[in-house]
């Protein structure tokens, strides 16, 4: 049943030589937390756990005289025995060990206490002599170190933001989710690209889902056309139709395009595709080079019917939710002109 710590933990095997063995000396001092429950050395005696005295290098449960809980005893019928390896995962944590133990300990986490702890209790024989080279004429032994899974507690809080969580992110960690790109041409990286290049580049990575004159297979979304639609009861709302700023094309383009495959393509390579889905939609020649420099200087033919947000600067403003209106407030409740039905969002039904 102990064994069953071999699957529960993360296990290293980690060669110790007695040169890199963490000391006695300091092992004495760890001892104290052993202490409330057990005594070694001369006149050892048994309190709530077994005196120590030779316990390395033996049989488990040895201590005629002390009265050893019936998992432990089922672990020494087993042929536990005590030495670095068996002594180094019991007290890495004892509870999953012997599940049942009467220690009851939660265990030495640091691999390098724990040795530092076994070399003391190895400088104890039977009648409790402090005989200080037991430990030294060992063989440099394997022992599995076995890390506990870390706690919460085992980490320093940061001292920074609102909830003392995570780190500060890295400035190129911000740089990789900074790609928004604004109307103006802020946020552009250099590069360029001209139609004739993004016909070929599109072919490889659009055509398949957009089609090859961006009308669309199946029900993949049209690219192009759509033009004089904007007022029919089904309007066809592509980048050249409806979409009021090129920047939007190069930022989605580039930041989620091709489906499945996004970040994939270069910067250059986004530059020739934009141009070339320009072209596909009669706004521009096959070899207009679009680049970071002329990008924000072209219009698209539906940007005038988009209008600025102003709802906090209108004179009869509707009022944000929550707010109570007070003055200039509207006359009468709101007219509903028209309702999502009519574009078959709203799926049928009472
Ligand atoms: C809360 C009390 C308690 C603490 C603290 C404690 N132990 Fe124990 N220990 C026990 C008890 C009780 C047993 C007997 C286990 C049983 O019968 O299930 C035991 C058993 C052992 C044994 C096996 C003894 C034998 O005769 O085979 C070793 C070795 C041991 N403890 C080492 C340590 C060390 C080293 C520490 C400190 C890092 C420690 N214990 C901390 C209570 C404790
Ligand atoms: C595997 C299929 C697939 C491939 C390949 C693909 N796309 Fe798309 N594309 C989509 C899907 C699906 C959407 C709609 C995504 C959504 O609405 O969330 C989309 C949306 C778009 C849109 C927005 C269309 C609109 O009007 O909303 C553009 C522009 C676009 N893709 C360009 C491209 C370009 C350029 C490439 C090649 C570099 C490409 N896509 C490759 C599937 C694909």
């Amino acid at each position: 049943m102990y064994r069953l710590i071999s699957l529960l933990a993360v296990i290293a095997p980690v060669f110790f030589s007695t040169a890199v063995r963490a000391d006695a000396v300091a092992g004495e001092k760890l001892f104290g937390q052993c202490a409330a429950c057990h005594q070694i050395g001369e006149g050892a005696k048994h309190l709530y756990g077994p005196s120590l005295n030779g316990v390395a290098g033996r049989v488990a449960g040895s201590k005629d005289d002390y009265e050893y809980s019936s998992p432990f005893n089922k672990a020494v019928d087993a042929g536990l025995e005590w030495d670095y390896k068996s002594l180094d995962e019991f007290l890495a944590t004892p509870m999953k060990f012997i599940p049942g133990t009467k220690m009851v300990f939660p265990g030495v986490r640091n691999a390098e206490q724990r040795l530092s702890i076994i070399d003391y209790l190895k400088e104890f024989n039977e009648k409790g002599e402090r005989t200080s080279n037991i430990a030294v004429v060992e063989e440099p032994v394997e022992v599995t170190v076995i890390e506990p899974r870390k706690l919460a507690l085992d980490f320093e809080v940061p001292d920074h933001g609102v909830l003392h969580l995570g780190r500060a992110a890295l400035p190129e960690e911000v740089a990789a989710w900074d790609i928004d790109i604004r109307p103006d041409g802020a946020g552009l990286p250099a590069g360029s690209g001209n139609a004739l290049e993004g016909e070929e580049l599109y072919e490889i990575n659009c055509a398949s889902c957009h089609g090859s004159f961006g009308e669309g297979t199946g029900r993949w979304p049209v690219l192009a056309g759509g033009g004089d639609t904007l007022t029919d009861e089904r309007p066809e709302k592509t980048i050249g139709s409806y979409w009021p700023y090129l920047s939007t094309v190069f930022d989605y383009v580039r930041r989620a395009m091709p489906f499945g495959n996004a970040r994939s393509l270069s910067d250059d390579d986004v530059y020739a595709i934009t141009a070339y889905l320009l072209y596909l939609n009669d706004l521009a020649e096959e070899d207009f080079v679009l680049n970071s420099e002329n990008l924000a200087s072209i219009r698209l033919p539906n940007e005038e019917n988009f209008i600025a947000d102003n709802r906090l600067e209108e004179k009869f403003r509707t009022v944000t939710e929550g707010e109570v209106c007070m003055t200039d407030c509207l006359a009468e409740a709101p007219r509903v002109t028209q309702r999502a039905r009519v574009l078959d969002v709203t799926p049928d039904g009472e």
